[in-house]
């Protein structure tokens, strides 16, 4: 599937997903500017917050309580449609997700 990450300067980054991977690995293997996904994907950074963009906010679904207190912690501000990277995993379903990148991480 293809996912569209929107990197802190604005620019657009179209890229392939295998379905099952997370949002977090793609960004990191594809290079995309400001995923840094410290922990690999365990849930114990925040380093991988991404806001995922309308109308997508509502098929990606809320995080799970522990995302919920990691998002608590994260550096940039936390929005409603604020989503560690790491948790969300590419399917068909999501073909042509959008998701912004968080402009702080670390
Ligand atoms: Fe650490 Fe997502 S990579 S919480």
């Amino acid at each position: 599937s293809t996912i569209v990450y929107i990197d802190p300067h604005g620019t657009k980054h179209t890229v392939d997903a295998s379905d099952g991977d997370s949002l977090m690995e793609v960004a990191v293997r594809q290079g995309v500017p400001g995923v840094v996904g410290q922990c690999g994907g365990s849930l114990a950074c925040a380093s991988c917050h991404v806001y995922v963009q309308a109308p997508w906010t509502e098929v990606v679904g809320p995080a799970s309580d522990m995302e919920d207190d990691m998002l608590d912690g994260a550096m940039a501000p936390r929005l409603p449609e604020s989503r560690l990277s790491c948790q969300i995993r590419a399917s068909a379903d999501l073909d042509g997700l959008i998701v912004e990148v968080a402009p702080e991480q670390l």
